[in-house]
């Protein structure tokens, strides 16, 4: 499974960067709402910092607005995937930017259905959104699985990208439901390497180490 992180943030891209485990970035415009700048700009330089994929969205909600910002932000870098949300009209839009080679990244699905038009449509990737159905006592992992089967029925080659992610249980669990990709909010992200056994295994080692090694160094002395 890729692991995508969910920000705009630099510093928080450059730390995920730096754990060498980080495959792509996805942005949207309550995230983007949150940094200083360009959108142009910031979407420019998270493609400096990753080698990846950069999820970049629209906010047009009309097919021709859709498909002149869809060509604008291809065109800020070749990492770009657009971002366009699934309503009538974003779904005319991604079978025009898929037929003109723009790679788009389906946001807001909810349903296995709006997934499964994505597909049709040629998306490079959907994103159905776990949390925020969870968030309505649905069940989001439920819809990760089924549009798993149902691309696995047809063969569509339509990534799953697993969105609004809360835990790191919630991660584990996209994996095991066979999702291509997760994208993970930056503290989920540090939280999954986190395991205090760990921490006091580590503690337990290192001292028995230098117990150990004093005992060596305290009888070298006596000699
Ligand atoms: O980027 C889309 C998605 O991951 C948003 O998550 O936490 O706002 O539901 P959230």
């Amino acid at each position: 499974m890729k692991f995508f992180i969910d920000t705009a943030d630099m510093d928080e891209i450059r730390e995920a960067q730096e754990m060498g485990i980080l495959d792509g970035v996805t942005t949207n415009p309550s995230l983007m709402s949150k940094e200083e700048g360009e959108f142009e700009d910031i979407v420019r330089e998270i493609c400096g910092i990753v080698d990846g994929p950069v999820s970049a969205e629209v906010v047009s909600t009309d097919f021709e607005g859709m498909m002149k910002e869809a060509r604008a932000n291809a065109a800020i870098h070749e990492q770009v995937v657009v971002k366009i949300p699934i309503i009538r009209e974003g779904l005319k839009a991604v079978k025009a930017c898929s037929d003109e080679g723009i790679k788009i990244n389906v946001t807001l699905c909810f349903s296995a259905n709006q997934a499964l038009l994505a597909a049709k449509a040629g998306a490079a990737y959907i994103s159905p959104f776990l949390g925020r159905l969870d968030d309505i006592a649905h069940d989001g992992m439920e819809l990760i699985k089924t549009i798993r089967i149902i691309y696995d029925n047809y063969g569509f080659k339509t990534e799953v990208l697993a969105a609004s992610l809360r835990s790191p249980k919630q991660v584990m669990e996209c994996a095991v439901a066979g999702a291509d990709v997760a994208t993970i909010p930056p503290d989920v992200l540090k939280k999954l390497l986190d395991h205090p056994l760990t921490d006091i295994g580590l503690e337990r080692f290192l001292n028995d180490w230098n117990a150990w090694t004093s005992k060596k160094n305290g009888a070298a002395v006596v000699v």
